[in-house]
């Protein structure tokens, strides 16, 4: 009987780790009192999650986030106006790019 409790919890435990789990933060926006947080989560969001952002290198100077952010309307198409785009550069630059704080 115990040998049978014990079984148990070894199926129990290989089932859920086979289950896989990614974190919560994958695909959504980092949340931040900047202005361009809400302007990502309005104009970024609708072609692909926050994956790509938080894939380029922590390194990724503020030219980088702007040539990226450019190359999001021209040429892959994306809708947002111009007037948006130096508040969302900020946001990336900071939250995902070289000028993040350091801890
Ligand atoms: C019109 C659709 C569209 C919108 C809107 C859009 N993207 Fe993209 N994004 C793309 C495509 C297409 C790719 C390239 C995917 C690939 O290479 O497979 C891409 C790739 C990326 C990459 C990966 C790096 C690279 O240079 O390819 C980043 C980072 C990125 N997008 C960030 C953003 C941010 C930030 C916004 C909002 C300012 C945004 N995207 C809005 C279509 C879009």
């Amino acid at each position: 009987m115990k040998t049978f409790a014990t079984l148990l919890l070894l199926l129990a435990g290989a089932a859920s780790a086979t289950e896989i789990k990614l974190p919560d933060e994958t695909a959504a926006y980092k949340q931040s009192p900047l202005p361009g947080y809400q302007l990502v989560l309005n104009n970024c969001l609708l072609c692909h999650s926050a994956h790509y952002a938080q894939m380029q290198p922590p390194s990724s100077p503020r030219s980088y986030w702007e040539a990226t952010v450019k190359k999001m309307k021209k040429p892959f198409g994306a809708q947002f106006s111009d007037d948006d785009i130096p508040a969302m550069v900020d946001y990336l630059s900071k939250v995902y790019g070289a000028e993040k704080p350091k801890p």
